[in-house]
């Protein structure tokens, strides 16, 4: 990596890797799941206009959240720095006929001048299960800001740091490439605002219970992050 490259990015060996059994894991499928059925369940308050919405995702993986999503929203272009990752969303894209609503690319979002974005600003970013991944929450949610319309807005999902117990997420080889074990609330909160995000709020939008490696099941309360630009 250069020294000029931002610090928002992860090694994604272990994405690529990971990819072709990633809509096997139960938990992901799940957690997908809850996060659209939140959004769309704000979406009246939050997102009035959602159905002809332009939408960037970041970090979409297989495409857990990008593809129910599409059906709701006027487009999604869904970047992931994994190639594996986008080579499985593209491969739903095309049995599934999406090509018209949805964009998938390798992509580490530096700025919002990037061509991959050809010049668009969009209704709303959205970004599940990524930020713990991510070193520099501050830069990412900056560039999550320039990506947006005037009156656009963010949603961030991922599990919330409520206590130690939130280390019991990833069993513990999963651990590299962990920035953190979940986003606490308030360093979120102020994380937005200093961004120039207004109208932020942080809430528990779902809680999923999860396997844990020292057996039996945990319940994982979930942070939906949202903003809108100025
Ligand atoms: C835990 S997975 C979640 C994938 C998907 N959102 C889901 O819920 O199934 C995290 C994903 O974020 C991607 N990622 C991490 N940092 C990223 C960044 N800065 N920009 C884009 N993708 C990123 C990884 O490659 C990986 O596919």
């Amino acid at each position: 990596m250069s020294s000029t490259t931002p610090n928002y990015s992860v090694g994604n060996d272990r994405f690529d890797a990971e990819a072709a059994t990633w809509d096997s894991k139960p938990e992901v499928v799940e957690s997908s799941r809850l996060c659209l059925r939140t959004l769309l369940h704000h979406s009246p308050k939050y997102v009035p206009s959602l159905g002809s919405a332009s939408v960037l995702e970041i970090g979409c993986g297989t495409g857990l959240l990008t593809v129910p999503l599409a059906e709701h929203v006027g487009s999604v272009l869904a970047l992931d720095t994994a190639k594996g990752m986008i080579g499985m969303l593209n491969a739903k894209v095309a049995t599934q006929g999406l090509g018209e609503k949805v964009t998938a690319k390798v992509k580490l979002l530096e700025n919002a001048e990037d061509d991959v974005l050809e010049r668009k600003k969009f209704d709303l970013v959205v970004s599940h299960l990524v930020f713990h991944h991510v070193p520099d929450m501050r830069q990412l949610v900056a560039v999550m800001l320039d990506t947006l319309k005037q009156g656009g807005r963010v949603w961030i999902s991922d599990f919330e740091d409520d206590g130690p117990q939130a280390e019991a997420f990833h069993p513990k080889d999963k651990h590299a490439g962990v920035e953190r074990h979940g986003l606490k609330a308030q360093e979120m909160e102020g994380i937005m605002i200093q961004a120039g995000f207004k109208d932020v709020e942080v809430f528990e939008s779902f809680r999923m219970d999860k396997e844990v490696e020292s057996g039996g099941t945990q319940a994982f309360p979930f942070l939906a992050i949202t903003g809108v630009r100025p």
